[in-house]
C-alpha cells in the first residue's frame, strides 16, 4: 500500500468557496500536502484525465463540469493514503455519503460531488503525474 494519493477539490466546491474548509479538513485528518495548485482545466485536459470513463453516458457532462471553473489539485501523503482519502471523501453519491465525510457536507449531486480521489495506488501515481511536475512535489 502506497502512502500517496491524488485528490481534486472540484469546481462546484471552489465556486461555493469551500476549498479552504476542505483543505483544513485534509490537514486535520492527518494528511500531508505534498503538492497543491489552483488550475482551470480545458475540456481536453478533463477528457484526458477521465479517459477511462470515455464510454460512460455521463462522460460529456463530467468533462464539461470539470472544465467549468477552477479546481484545486492535491498530492496527499498519509499511511494507506488511497483508502484513507476515499473514506474522508465519502460515497460518490452524496445521498449515500456518511456523516462527517466531505461529500456529505459539501457535495450537491453525484456529478457535482465536491472532491475526487484516486481508486488505486497505480492510478494515484498516474494522476499525480498528469497534473504535477517533479518540481511541484515537495
Ligand atoms: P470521480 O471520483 O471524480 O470519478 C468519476 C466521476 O464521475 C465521479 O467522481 C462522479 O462525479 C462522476 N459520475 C459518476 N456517476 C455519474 C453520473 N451518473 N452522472 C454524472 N456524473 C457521474
Amino acid at each position: 500500500m502506497s502512502n500517496l494519493t491524488f485528490g481534486i477539490i472540484k469546481p462546484d466546491a471552489v465556486r461555493a468557496g469551500n476549498h479552504g474548509k476542505i483543505i483544513a479538513k485534509v490537514l486535520a485528518n492527518g494528511f500531508k500536502i505534498r503538492g497543491m495548485k489552483l488550475i482551470h482545466q480545458s475540456l481536453k485536459d478533463a477528457e484526458g484525465f477521465y479517459a477511462v470513463h470515455a464510454e460512460r453516458p455521463f462522460f460529456g457532462e463530467l468533462t464539461e463540469f470539470m472544465s467549468s471553473g477552477p479546481c484545486v489539485v492535491l498530492a496527499l501523503e498519509k499511511e494507506n493514503a488511497v483508502p484513507a482519502w476515499r473514506e474522508l471523501m465519502g460515497a460518490t453519491n452524496p445521498a449515500e455519503a456518511a456523516e462527517g465525510t466531505l461529500r456529505k457536507e459539501f457535495a450537491t449531486s453525484i456529478g457535482e460531488n465536491a472532491v475526487h480521489g484516486s481508486d488505486s495506488d497505480e492510478n494515484a501515481a498516474i494522476e499525480i503525474a498528469y497534473f504535477f511536475s517533479k518540481l511541484e512535489l515537495v
